[in-house]
Order: structure tokens, then C-alpha cells, then sequence
């Protein structure tokens, strides 16, 4: 089917399904322009907590969709191709972090959003790059288990001062930036800033103006001074950035920073979701009760 009318369907069936697109800021740009609403992991799931709709399509990767499932378990979550997966999030099983509790006992944990529902469900709150630090300070323990990224965590531990017992878990995707991509940009861009998401390694952010989730980066642009401004993260956000500030310019500090399991999502797939409705992403009962609780207070922290 031609690209308009895969988008003239897409949009007939959502309003016959009543249904809604949620998009993460690293999906494909055609994804995003047919997106009801486009946002950080935070967002989608407070979106898909109180959005009306039967339907949620959810463009991102699963632990996403699975977020929005346990907060919405009402709603059907389809998922355009449930071969999108979060690398970093796979990096931890639910095992792993019961032995990591067996080896820390008393200890708090607090996990990224990027983690399966099995690891959420032995978790005591979550977290999202825009409030690991809030979520972190929250509690008011001095030691506390934090997984699975160790370069967030790095960056929480400085930010808060507190002893993270941390897994050696990573985005592969943030972690080929590198200090000489930053260096060879700021060398094209003398006058640009540099934005960093906290995925990435501690040696860039050290060296960067601001460490941001992808929503804050959204957020802090038109406010921003900078006229130029050099991107630390996955290469998708800048679709949104370039469209929402035609005034400003951004540079990839390193345009090899695709993360493959966004794009796994296109116009055919959403179609082919919605008119079959499926792929549809189930949580087990007990794991979604379970998980419930950390996610909710996760959502509480902006
Ligand atoms: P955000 O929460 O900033 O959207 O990041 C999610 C993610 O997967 C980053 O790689
Ligand atoms: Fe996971 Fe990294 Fe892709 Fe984000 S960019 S979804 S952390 S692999």
C-alpha cells in the first residue's frame, strides 16, 4: 500500500477501534507524525495510564509496552512487532535481582524503567532517566540497589551522594558515543552545547552542558539560549527537536547511534496492529500485581 493511504487507514481504523498511537521520541520519523502522542518512557506511561482509548498501539520497545500495560491492564496494548526489545533491559533477569537481594538483605532497590515486568516485580520503585534522581533522594536509605544501568547509576551516586549497588548492565546504543565524537563535534561547532542523556558513559558526562531524558530535551530546547546544540543520545529525538525549533541547530555527537529495536516499527506494522489487533502484550497477573506498586510511585515523581 502507498505511504498516504497506509495513513488514511491507520487513521479510519483508530477512530473505529477508538484506539490511540503512543510514540517513544527514537521511533522512526513517520511513526512519530502519525502519533496521537510522542514522549519519554515517564510520559508514555502516564499517557497510557489516563488517555480514553480501547486501543493503545504502542511504538517503542516492550518494556515499554508492558509499563503500559501493567498501568492500564483494562486497555488491549498492541505492539506493532514484539521483537522490539531493550538490549539494556534484557541485561537482568528476575533471578538475578533476587540474588542481588539475597547478597545486599535490607537493601532498597530502585530499577530503571527499562526492565522487564519480572525484574519490576521484585523492585520497591521505579525510576526514568527524567527522576532517578527525585526517586533516589526519595527514600531515605544510604545504601540502596539500583539496576540495571551502571552509567545512570554512576550518575545518580555522584548527583546524590548515596552508595548504588549497581549491575553491570548498559545501553549499547549510548555507549558507542564516545569522548572523541564529542570532541570532533565541538571542533565543527566551537559555539554549540552539548546535551547528554545519562545512558551515556560517566567520561562524556562529564564533559557535556546537560544531562537530560529525552522528554527534557524536548522540553528544555525552545527555552534554551544555545543556537546550536550537539545531542548526546539515540539519533530519533532529533525529528522532534529540528521540527519544534526550526531556529536552532542539532548535530548527532555521533550519527551511528541508532537504536535498531525502535526502528522496528513502521506505518505497515501499526496498520497490519490495528486491523488484527495483535500483537498484544500480556503481563501474568501476579507479575503485573507485583509490579504495579513501584511503577505507580515512579509515576508520582516528575
Ligand atoms: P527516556 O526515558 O529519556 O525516554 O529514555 C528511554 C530510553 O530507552 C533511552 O535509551
Ligand atoms: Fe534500550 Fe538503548 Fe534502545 Fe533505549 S536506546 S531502548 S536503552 S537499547
Amino acid at each position: 500500500m502507498k505511504k498516504e493511504k497506509l495513513i488514511e487507514e491507520i487513521k479510519e481504523l483508530k477512530k473505529e477501534k477508538k484506539a490511540v498511537i503512543l510514540a517513544h521520541n527514537y521511533q522512526p520519523d513517520e511513526v512519530q507524525e502519525i502519533a496521537d502522542f510522542v514522549g519519554d518512557s515517564l510520559e508514555l506511561s502516564r499517557k497510557a495510564a489516563e488517555v480514553e482509548a480501547d486501543i493503545i498501539v504502542f511504538c517503542g520497545v516492550h518494556f515499554m509496552a508492558e509499563t503500559a500495560k501493567i498501568l492500564a491492564p483494562q486497555k488491549k496494548v498492541l505492539m506493532p512487532d514484539l521483537r522490539a526489545r531493550c538490549p539494556m533491559a534484557d541485561m537482568l533477569t528476575g533471578k538475578d535481582l533476587r540474588w542481588m537481594k539475597e547478597q545486599n538483605p535490607g537493601r532498597k532497590v530502585v530499577a530503571y524503567v527499562n526492565t522487564t515486568a519480572e525484574v519490576k516485580a521484585e523492585t520497591d520503585v521505579c525510576c526514568t532517566s527524567a527522576n532517578a534522581v527525585k526517586v533516589v533522594n526519595s527514600l531515605p536509605d544510604e545504601e540502596i540497589i539500583f539496576v540495571p544501568d551502571r552509567n545512570l547509576a554512576d550518575y545518580v551516586a555522584k548527583k546524590t551522594g548515596k552508595k548504588l549497588i549497581v549491575w553491570d548492565g548498559c545501553c549499547p546504543i549510548h555507549e558507542k558515543i564516545r569522548v572523541k565524537d564529542i570532541e570532533e563535534q565541538k571542533r565543527l561547532h566551537p559555539e554549540a552545547e552539548v546535551w547528554a542523556h545519562p545512558e551515556c558513559r560517566p567520561e562524556i558526562l562529564e564533559k557535556v552542558d546537560r544531562i537530560l531524558s529525552t522528554g527534557q530535551m524536548i522540553k528544555e530546547a525552545p527555552k534554551s539560549l544555545a543556537r546550536e546544540i550537539i545531542v548526546a543520545t539515540e539519533v530519533g529525538i532529533l525529528h522532534r527537536l529540528r521540527k519544534e525549533n526550526p531556529d536552532k541547530k542539532f548535530y548527532p555527537a555521533q550519527e551511528k547511534a541508532v537504536c535498531r529495536n525502535m526502528k522496528k516499527t513502521n506505518l505497515e506494522k501499526i496498520y497490519q496492529a490495528l486491523l488484527k489487533e495483535k500483537p498484544e502484550v500480556m503481563v501474568e497477573r501476579e507479575v503485573a500485581e507485583r509490579a504495579k506498586e513501584a511503577i505507580n510511585q515512579m509515576v508520582r515523581y516528575v
